[in-house]
């Protein structure tokens, strides 16, 4: 089978970051092949952003290795470390659109100055409607991050992580402060990511339903809507990674994380919101 989930796309072995001699993320190792999807639950400063940015090479690693299409980003020289960068998508927290910039710059932001992308000028208009149209905003290039909607502004920030097509996509709490029915769409355009182009998927999230949905559901290109997913599919290829302090305290699926008996586990597997 072409897409068998063998092959590594990012692993950490023993990754201790520190800021100030305080450890944000303490000794963590895991691996994510081809086309499987990670959710990562934990309280507030547990170091699930320092995860993700580390993924990408933005903070100093004290100790460890991390490995990202096998070459460990904690020693390449910088012009290699921006060729793995411009393999990856990241969604920041809170969206981080560029107030200044119309929404159609802002997602031509990364192909027009990730030189690592290698995009040619004359496919940067068709790149960027195109992925507005993937999250149904085609018509609002003009407009001003400040016009839009909170879930419209998390659908154009989801424009600009996808424009560059990338291999391996980090999202950082996409469904934060949004009511749960935008939520639910913003977990709709993550799911049609991962399966019409096969993108290794890390999800934070306080919301235990994205989790399940992403384990459970999969997108039906015939009519545009999500589905449940065979057993044997998105279930596997799904698991759910716990932080505490810094620390990844339980890696599993999602029956195994439904059976944890720990209370601080337990918090993360609730439905919240409707
Ligand atoms: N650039 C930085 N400089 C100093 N400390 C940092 C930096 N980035 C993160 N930290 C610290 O690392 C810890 C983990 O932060 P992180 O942003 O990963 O939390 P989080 O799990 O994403 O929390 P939240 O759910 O609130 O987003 C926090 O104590 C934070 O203050
Ligand atoms: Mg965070």
């Amino acid at each position: 089978m072409p897409d068998a989930p063998s092959e590594s796309v990012l692993r950490f072995e023993h990754v201790t970051v520190s800021f100030d001699g305080m450890p944000a993320l303490r000794d963590v190792s895991f691996e994510v092949l081809k086309g499987q999807a990670r959710i990562i639950l934990g309280a507030a400063s547990s170091g699930k952003t320092v995860l993700l940015k580390s993924a990408m090479g933005l903070n100093p690693v004290e100790k460890g290795s991390i490995f990202v299409f096998g070459k460990d980003i904690t020693r390449l020289k910088e012009h290699e470390l921006f060729d793995i960068r411009s393999r990856l998508g990241m969604l920041f927290q809170e969206s981080a659109l560029f107030d200044s910039l119309t929404i159609e710059e802002n997602v031509a932001y990364p192909l027009l100055n990730q030189k690592a992308i290698h995009c040619p000028a004359g496919e940067v208009q068709g790149r960027v409607e195109e992925a507005l149209r993937f999250v149904e905003l085609g018509q609002t290039l003009r407009r001003f991050p400040s016009e839009l909607s909170g879930g419209m502004r998390r659908r154009a920030a989801i424009a600009r992580a996808v424009v560059s097509r990338p291999e391996l996509l980090l999202y950082d709490s996409p469904t934060a402060g949004l009511d749960p029915i935008t939520a639910h769409t913003i977990m709709a355009l993550i799911i049609k990511e991962r399966d019409l182009a096969n993108t290794t998927t890390l999800i934070v999230t306080h919301r235990y339903q994205d989790g399940n949905l992403v384990a459970n559901f999969r997108y039906n290109p015939e009519n545009g809507k999500l589905e449940p997913a065979r057993e044997s599919e998105q279930k596997l290829r799904t698991k759910f990674l716990v932080m505490r302090e810094g620390q990844l305290i339980f890696e599993g699926g999602q029956a195994e994380l439904e059976a944890q008996s720990d209370p601080y586990i337990a918090k993360f597997r609730k439905m919240q919101g409707g």
